[in-house]
């Protein structure tokens, strides 16, 4: 599929090399400013953009079920042969649209959007954004890493602000829990003075039923 979906550029090209550098990855330290939110008990996840199965994997053993959304068909099989899981269902689907999760009318606890944000363009996360927030039930998590720095070339990369996806969740009824800035855990993208915001959120519980109730007894 990731013919079709726009920021994929350059992934199943160098698929080998990023599967390699993305295998010394540590779940716990790349995560470490968010470990704090994640759910203790058993919730239903949805991993977008979701690589090779790193934190799908790391998230299967914490006894969560995890849906692991991966457009590009190199790294799904990577992710299925490195981390195969009853825990874990894979997922060919891609931002801003989500069509075939969406078809499927099934909602989340935690939403995690690592490094996958930035491969839209403006237009693009204005429509996703909806579309992510219909996939998480109220008082679900969202939790977005964006990546500020040089593009890798050959990749589709945009320099987000997290004050723009702060104001795009916050329209969705978003409450912001965590914004703070972290160097690159990858030695080389540190070296070339990689940043990244780390954005946390809770999906505010909405009020229609509320509404409704005293309509009906107006
Ligand atoms: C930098 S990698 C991050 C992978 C993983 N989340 C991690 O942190 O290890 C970005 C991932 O997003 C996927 N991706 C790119 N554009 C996408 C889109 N429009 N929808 C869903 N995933 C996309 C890529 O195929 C790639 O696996």
């Amino acid at each position: 599929m990731s013919i079709n979906v726009s920021g994929t550029e350059g992934y199943a090209e160098n698929a080998p090399a990023l599967i390699e550098q993305w295998k010394s990855i540590a779940f716990a330290e790349h995560h470490a400013p968010v470990l704090h939110l994640i759910p203790a008990g058993p919730s239903d996840v949805l991993d977008i953009g979701a690589g090779i199965g790193t934190d799908a994997a790391a998230f299967a053993a914490m006894g969560h079920r995890v849906v692991a959304v991966e457009p590009v068909d190199r790294l799904r099989a990577a992710a299925l042969a490195l981390h195969s899981s009853p825990s874990i269902e894979w997922v060919d689907d891609g931002l801003p649209e989500l069509d075939v999760l969406r078809s499927r009318q099934r909602t989340f606890d935690l939403v995690m959007l690592t490094a996958v944000w930035m491969h839209l363009d403006e237009d693009q996360r204005q429509r996703a954004m909806p579309n992510v927030t219909s996939l998480l039930r109220d008082e679900g998590l969202m939790i977005v890493s964006l990546r500020h720095g040089p593009i890798p070339s050959g990749r589709r990369m945009f320099d987000v602000s997290a004050e723009e996806t702060i104001e795009l969740a916050k329209r969705q009824g978003f409450r912001r829990l965590l914004n703070i800035q972290t160097q690159s855990i990858q030695a080389a993208n540190l070296h070339l003075g990689v940043t990244w915001s780390r954005l946390a959120f809770i999906k505010e519980r909405q009020a229609h039923a509320t509404v409704g109730a005293s309509l009906a007894f107006a």
